[in-house]
């Protein structure tokens, strides 16, 4: 067991599921995993492992923000050998282009948090999402028929941002929508020489004011769920 995640070695796949939501993991592992076994319920963060199609895949919850994101990854990569890590998460859209319901796959995230600037003094990091999980990730929802966005991200350190305006320079330069985890994800997969790859869904759009009731929620959750898990079958 490490840290924060109960799992005894090899309890976890090389591929892992990441929801904010350990209420989510647990859903992915009852709806879709065969024959899951819970590893983990460490703080009630919970974990589980299965096979999708035959293939072994766990679904670890990460909380929000990116310090407990953070957490967990730090975690399922150094003591648990996780190579393919995806993020299954919501945002808040930035752009009229983008439409409440669709899907976001991030190709880079943006931040305003402390935690990658530490690691790089004055160099201004890119937290880039794996290109080839990615462009598989996205070839996968073409064939399922699933409409995306693909492209720059922001994660943001608040849900409440005291400062009015802060996105509205970052969605002038192309940032589709707004989350809290995957630019230190990206980090530290990278660090680590693993994959990982982040997709959306917009549960609400900062410009209209609009949000998504908890079924419709549900709805794009479980495009994302199948979509991650199609693309992590070999
Ligand atoms: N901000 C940050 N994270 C989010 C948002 C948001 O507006 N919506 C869903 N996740």
């Amino acid at each position: 067991m490490s840290t924060h995640i109960g799992a005894k070695p090899g309890e976890i796949a090389e591929t892992v599921l990441l929801p904010g939501d350990p209420l989510r993991a647990k859903w992915i592992a009852e709806t879709f995993l065969d024959d899951a076994v819970q590893y983990s319920d460490v703080r009630n963060m919970f974990g589980y492992t299965g096979t999708y199609n035959g293939e072994r895949v766990s679904v670890q919850g990460t909380g929000m923000g990116m310090p407990s994101c953070a957490i967990y990854v730090h975690e399922l990569l150094e003591e648990y050998g996780a190579k393919t890590l995806v993020r299954i998460g919501s945002c808040g859209a930035l752009t009229k282009e983008v439409d409440i319901h669709e899907l976001i796959i991030a190709v880079s995230a943006s931040t305003d948090s402390a935690i990658n600037k530490s690691v790089f003094g004055d160099t201004s990091y890119a937290p880039t999402a794996d290109f080839a999980l990615t462009r598989h990730i996205a070839d996968t929802a073409d064939k399922m028929g699933l409409h995306y966005h693909a492209g720059a991200i922001v994660s943001g350190d608040a849900f409440y941002r005291p400062m009015e305006g802060h996105l509205d320079v970052l969605a002038d330069h192309g940032a589709l929508g707004v989350e809290m985890e995957s630019a230190v994800l990206f980090r530290l997969a990278a660090k680590f020489k693993a994959r990982a790859a982040c997709i959306l869904s917009v549960s609400d759009h900062l410009i209209t004011g609009e949000d998504l009731s908890s079924e419709e929620r549900q709805t794009g959750f479980t495009n994302m769920a199948k979509l991650a898990l199609e693309s992590v079958k070999t």
